[in-house]
């Protein structure tokens, strides 16, 4: 069994549609030992909580130096025995220390067809504001492994997503969310879970 540890920061909609799968056995071979969020009044540590799922907050706020919040993340993962790190919505930067620890065991969830709209400063609204700035016509979203960039991992999964003409910055992300992410980050987790996904230098196989 894969146990699974999901960083948030917010809403937790995409933490939602993972307890969802695992509940109805979409997601097999994986459960949530632990929910994580740097913020104390993220609405995901309720998600978790009415599942009976521990949830904690880390923030870095809490600690006189960054290099004890990440050491803290680090032990907090290690305690929960952590296999696979989900980042669904967790706007805090992934300290290296982590990323080698849990090298292509980390995987983050983002609102475009990465290499579009993507790296330092393009997150949650931002992504879809760019986007509908830009005049794109179509977006998506991208499941990919974790590495020392910024989006810069191996792709596991990608999911294109149109954009209408009277499109918000909001109306684009709650489609891409609906159409787009709350899908292919389960699919991703129960793929890794039940040991179909390899990682051959920058690209992921599926089998
Ligand atoms: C999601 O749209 C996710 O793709 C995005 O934050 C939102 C979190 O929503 N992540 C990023 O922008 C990462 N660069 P949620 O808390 O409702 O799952």
């Amino acid at each position: 069994m894969l146990k699974v540890g999901v960083l948030v920061s917010g809403g937790g909609t995409n933490l939602q549609a993972i307890i969802d799968k695992i509940e109805d056995k979409k997601i097999t071979n994986a459960m949530i030992s632990v929910v994580i969020s740097n913020n104390a009044n993220a609405y995901a540590l309720e998600r978790a909580r009415k599942h009976n799922i521990e949830a904690i907050c880390l923030s870095p706020k809490c600690y006189e130096t960054r290099d004890q919040f990440n050491e803290a993340l680090l032990t907090t993962l290690k305690k929960y025995e952590v296999d696979l790190v989900v980042l669904a919505g967790f706007l805090v930067i992934i300290p290296e220390c982590v990323i080698h620890e849990y090298e292509n065991k980390i995987i983050n969830i983002h609102p475009s067809l990465i290499p579009s709209f993507c790296g330092t400063g393009y997150y949650g609204l931002k992504v879809h504001e760019a986007v509908l700035e830009r005049g794109v016509k179509v977006t998506g979203a991208t499941v990919h492994f974790v590495d020392t960039g910024t989006d810069t991992g191996p792709i596991i999964l990608q999911k294109a997503v149109e954009v209408k003409e009277d499109d918000t910055s909001k109306t684009l992300q709650q489609r891409v969310m609906e159409e787009a992410e709350w899908n292919i980050l389960p699919e991703a987790i129960h793929l890794i879970a039940n040991n179909k996904i390899s990682v051959i230098g920058n690209k992921v196989k599926k089998s």
